[in-house]
């Protein structure tokens, strides 16, 4: 099996050449839509299963009601169009945000609009919520098979101002929320004018307000618990203006947030590589990071945390976990990696807590908060990882 894998990885090291040349939206069409038909074929589903997924209780964990297998998830983003949530099932995520959808369809914003930046391993985006709208989206998902936790991610429509963000909210949660295993409320992306102002707290607080109404009064008619609420945030606010929102998320009974979209600031672009649009990958590691760690503690547990951002290494992703993120997810080291790194991930993080001694998850998730000391001993990178190494 790990041969297999192995497969899989040298296929894509092979691969990447070639997808690099290309533009780089053309090339995720290509090889999303190729791997997709391929995944459509009796009996792949389950070849690619065995190849990718990784089985381990000490991954396991269950949250709002939702089974997860492991925490590793994709992020918003790569699935614009709902149609990929059967294919990443297989491909051993341990969730799927698909999204962002609005409640109108929309063509996102003119091509050229997603960008490579390979010495650093980032990407650069504006693509502006290109998707079916979310009539169109509910045909399609209905009718997919529910195989792992799957989030719909919801964004505002480009052409409904602001004043009417809440209505166009409404109306796509109206139309997709029975689909949705949980709610990602996208208040966070650079690439919708304005909509970055919904983080504000007196108009999140309105729109959230709304959402949960939303959303109990469909569980009361399904006689079912209401589909868990996270909202996305930028890694652009202030400290003070993230400790203000941690608050709301708590007062209001959010089941999370998560931290962090794509971020405006980019003061380590090289000038001749800069172009509009939001930054992800390694560049935006440290303050994505720096937004679970501080959530983590203001909100003292009372908040699933999603940690996304720059996530790209199993160090990476223990880290954090340790800093309080209860799941994780990736989209641009997904570009540079190939279809491996779920595995990598999950593998490199199980091997980490049966090395020391960590039963489950929750063991690890916020470990730096908990017993900084033991922290400090076991990180990988820290003190007696290295010993590790020079004794190895
Ligand atoms: C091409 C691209 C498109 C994205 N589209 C969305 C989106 O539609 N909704 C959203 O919430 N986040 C979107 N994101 C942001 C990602 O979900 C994620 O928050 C961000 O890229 C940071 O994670 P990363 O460094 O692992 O990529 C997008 C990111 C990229 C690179």
């Amino acid at each position: 099996m790990a041969n297999c894998s192995l497969a899989g990885f040298f296929m894509y090291s092979l691969l990447k050449p070639l997808l690099f040349q290309m533009d780089p939206e053309r090339a995720h069409h290509l090889i999303t839509g190729s791997l997709a038909a391929l995944h459509r074929l009796p009996g792949s589903g389950a070849l690619i299963r065995a190849q990718y997924k990784t089985t381990s209780p000490r991954l396991r964990q269950q949250l709002c009601g939702m089974q997860f297998d492991n925490p590793v998830g994709m992020a918003a983003g790569f699935d614009k169009s709902g149609a990929l949530y059967p294919l990443l099932g297989d491909l051993g995520f341990g969730f799927v945000e698909s999204g962002t959808f609005t409640a109108l369809a929309q063509p996102g914003n003119p091509r050229p609009r997603l960008f490579r930046l390979p010495a650093q391993k980032a990407l650069i985006n504006r693509m502006g919520f290109n998707n079916a709208g979310a009539a169109a989206v509910r045909r399609l998902i209905r009718r997919q098979k529910r195989t792992i936790p799957r989030g719909l991610n919801l964004g505002k429509s480009k052409v409904a101002p602001l004043e009417d963000a809440v209505a166009d909210y409404c109306a796509s949660l109206a139309l997709l929320a029975d689909q949705a295993d949980y709610i990602a409320i996208n208040v966070s992306s650079p690439n919708t004018p304005g909509l970055r102002q919904l983080q504000a707290g007196s108009a999140l607080k309105e729109l959230l307000v709304a959402i949960q109404d939303q959303l109990r009064e469909l569980a009361r008619k399904q006689s079912e618990p209401a589909r868990p609420l996270f909202v996305k945030l930028a890694p652009d606010l202030s400290n003070a203006e993230l400790d203000e929102l941690v608050d709301l998320a708590v007062q209001l009974q959010l089941d999370g947030l998560i931290l962090t979209n794509t971020t405006l600031d980019h003061s380590r672009v090289a000038p001749e590589r800069d172009t509009q649009g939001g930054l992800s990958g390694p560049l935006l590691h440290n303050r994505a990071l720096e937004c679970v760690r501080r959530a983590s503690v203001r909100s003292a547990g009372r908040l699933i945390l999603i940690g996304v951002g720059g996530i790209t290494t199993a160090a990476d992703a223990i880290e954090r976990l340790a800093a309080g993120a209860s799941l994780l997810q990736f989209y641009t080291a997904y570009i540079y990696e190939g279809p491996g790194l779920p595995r990598r991930l999950n593998r490199g993080i199980d091997q980490f807590m049966q090395q020391n001694g960590l039963q489950q998850i929750s063991d690890l998730i916020g470990l730096e908060h908990r017993d900084p000391q033991r922290w400090q001993l076991i990180r990988p990178g820290g003190e007696a990882a290295g010993l590790i190494q020079q004794h190895a």
